[in-house]
């Protein structure tokens, strides 16, 4: 646990520290394959919706334009200086709500959410197999579990890995080999895509 706590930390120190120029690095090609992805690849899904690992809150324009109703936003990051960007953007949209959470212990009562997004996150998760098991714990029956990158996972790995710190070692497994583990833990999976620009697992939890 200890060595769990000290990752986790020093996880915290290393997003809170990227958060003040993370839109910076937001391109706006980023925004327009998100408009793709949203209106065209991705499941119907209702809310209320979770953004783990939300950062500065990049979905918060998509979720709320193409959530079905109800479509209340809950945004949820292990950093603070994140979570603050985050609570400004949704206040100037008058949408979601923000809160600082694990991905490893969701801060959710059983059945709460209609879908759960992880983008960009998936690989800083410590243990991937207990995430996918508080995903499945916080969400309805029948709703969606949507990860999500917009590169495939060699091209992310090699991106840690040249960042070095604490992400360097922080890897994904293919698409085919993660939509395996969702599998594993009462999903049905819905679809599994991945090349060099897109990488997206989409399961139903049973
Ligand atoms: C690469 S950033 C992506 C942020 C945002 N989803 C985006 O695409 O701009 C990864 C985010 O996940 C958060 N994160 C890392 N580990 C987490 C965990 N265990 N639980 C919740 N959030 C986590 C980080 O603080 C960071 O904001």
């Amino acid at each position: 646990m200890d060595s769990f706590m000290n990752t986790l930390n020093a996880k915290q120190s290393f997003f809170d520290e990227l958060a003040g120029g993370w839109d910076h690095g937001w391109q706006p090609e980023n925004r327009q394959r998100l408009e793709e992805i949203f209106s065209g690849l991705l499941p119907e899904f209702r809310g209320p919706v979770l953004d783990l690992g939300c950062g500065t809150g990049v979905l918060l324009p998509f979720i709320k334009k193409y959530g079905r109703d109800p479509h209340f936003l809950v945004q949820a990051d292990i950093s603070m200086q994140m979570i603050r960007s985050a609570e400004k953007q949704s206040r100037a949209a008058q949408y979601g709500t923000c809160l600082q959470g694990d991905g490893h212990f969701l801060p959710f009562r059983e059945a709460q959410f209609g879908a759960v997004f992880c983008f960009r996150v998936f690989p800083h998760f410590f243990d991937k197999t207990a995430v996918i098991q508080e995903c499945h714990r916080v969400l309805q029956p029948h709703g969606q579990l949507i990860i999500l990158h917009l590169m495939g996972h060699r091209e992310l790995n090699e991106m840690h890995r040249r960042a070095g710190r604490i992400v360097e070692n922080e890897h994904i497994l293919p698409a085919a080999e993660l939509s395996g583990l969702v599998a594993n833990e009462r999903f049905r999976i819905n679809e599994v895509l991945e090349n060099s620009r897109l990488y997206l697992v989409t399961a139903v939890r049973l």
